[in-house]
């Protein structure tokens, strides 16, 4: 069961509007999975949104199943690393809130472009925290991160804010990195202690996998159950003992548009680092996920990949919530076993994508409350 009390009282669609209706929101990475979710709430919160991120890479994309152009008020399809093109594209909006989600987020891309990785990641966190040097307004910022940012010795803890940065992976060293970039520019021009003068407000959230209808990346374990199950095939599990805290793309985005609110009314108490995820009940193997899936699919195999060379991935990732919900309310509010249903329903449903988009943010944000 999830904590539907606190839902109503936190993440909800009449909370949300009075802080970002009719308000500017400059969003990096929009036409990826998590930025086509993004713009839909934002869009029915009556938010403005500007978006910068590279074109979408399919025409099956989600951000063209839903005609995210419609939903944003310019699109701006340019790539990150242009230090001067990102500046003045920001500073011409003159945005009330920032959510950076740009990036390359794949593990095993990273492997195959670590410096392509490094550069978006890390010197385009850098490049976006440097153009609001120059701007002269209040401004709410959120960088989505990730939970990979931790040192990972697979030493089955919970890890908490204030732990050791690391990364393994080049994916996760480059989220390492843009973790300190943060913290560095939040300390040298953004210092909360000085809040009232320079009047931003700057965040690191550090969210798991996320799962939900529209991901259609590859080698994500959503993405390759639904391909196999509508071809007939058997599913192939990389990882199956892989434990991740899975969650609904909905419920990290509920958290960062709260925790934008909560810096907006007090940027010194919230411009730090969160750590987004589920409870630890709901943290959850690969195989356990797959098969939980297969059963809300009514069908469907796996086969377990033996004996290949593959990439080193963390085997255990699991994080300490403790500090966001402290300070601002926030809990998960679907478990693992829902998560899973919302996002196979979304696969499997023959409507088209923005209307069952809809009616989960609906439901999520208690549209008619
Ligand atoms: N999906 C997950 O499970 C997950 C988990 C933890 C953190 N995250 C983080 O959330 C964010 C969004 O992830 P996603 O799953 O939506 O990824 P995605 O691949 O679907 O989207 C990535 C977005 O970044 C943009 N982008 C990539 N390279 C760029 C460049 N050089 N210049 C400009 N834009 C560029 C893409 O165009 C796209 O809009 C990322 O920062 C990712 O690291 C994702």
């Amino acid at each position: 069961m999830g904590n539907e009390s606190n839902l109503e009282k936190m993440v909800t669609y009449s909370y949300l509007k009075k802080y970002f209706e009719g308000k500017k929101v400059f969003l990096t990475g929009h036409t990826g999975f998590k930025g086509s979710w993004l713009l839909q709430i934002l869009e029915a919160l009556g938010a403005e949104v500007k978006g910068f991120a590279l074109p979408p890479e399919n025409d099956h994309d989600l951000y063209h199943l839903i005609n995210g152009d419609q939903l944003c008020k310019s699109s701006i399809l340019h790539d990150i690393r242009d230090a001067s093109k990102l500046r003045y594209e920001l500073l011409h909006y003159e945005p009330d809130f920032v959510f950076h989600m740009a990036a390359q987020p794949l593990v095993l891309e990273s492997y195959k472009e670590p410096l392509y990785t490094f550069e978006v990641n890390a010197q385009g966190t850098a490049n976006v925290l440097d153009a609001l040097k120059h701007l002269q307004k209040k401004c709410v910022v959120v960088c989505i991160t990730t939970d990979k940012v931790y040192e990972n010795n697979d030493g089955h803890k919970a890890f908490k804010e204030d732990d050791k940065l690391g990364g393994y992976d080049p994916y996760s060293a480059s989220k390492a990195a843009a973790e300190i970039i943060i913290s560095s520019y939040r300390s040298s021009f953004f210092n909360p202690e000085h809040a009232h003068i320079h009047q931003k407000a700057i965040a690191s959230v550090r969210a798991g996998n996320v799962i939900g209808g529209g991901d259609f990346a590859t080698n994500r374990i959503i993405p390759d159950i639904v391909k196999a199950i509508k071809a007939g095939e058997e599913i192939i599990l990389r990882n199956p003992h892989a434990t991740r805290p899975w969650q609904h793309v909905i419920e990290p985005l509920g958290a960062y548009l709260l925790i934008a609110t909560k810096m907006a009314e007090d940027a010194k108490k919230y411009s730090t680092a969160y750590n987004i995820g589920p409870n630890p009940q709901d943290v959850l193997s690969v195989e356990m996920l797959t098969q939980i899936a297969i059963q809300q699919a009514a069908t469907g195999t796996y086969r377990i990949q033996e004996h290949t060379q593959k990439p080193h991935e963390a085997s255990t990732l699991m994080l300490d919530i403790s500090k966001v919900t402290q300070d601002t309310g926030w809990q998960p509010v679907y478990n693992a076993q829902k998560a899973i249903a919302k996002t196979m329903d979304w696969y499997f449903d023959t409507r088209n994508a923005a209307t069952k988009c809809t009616e989960h943010i609906h439901e999520y944000f208690h549209w008619n409350e």
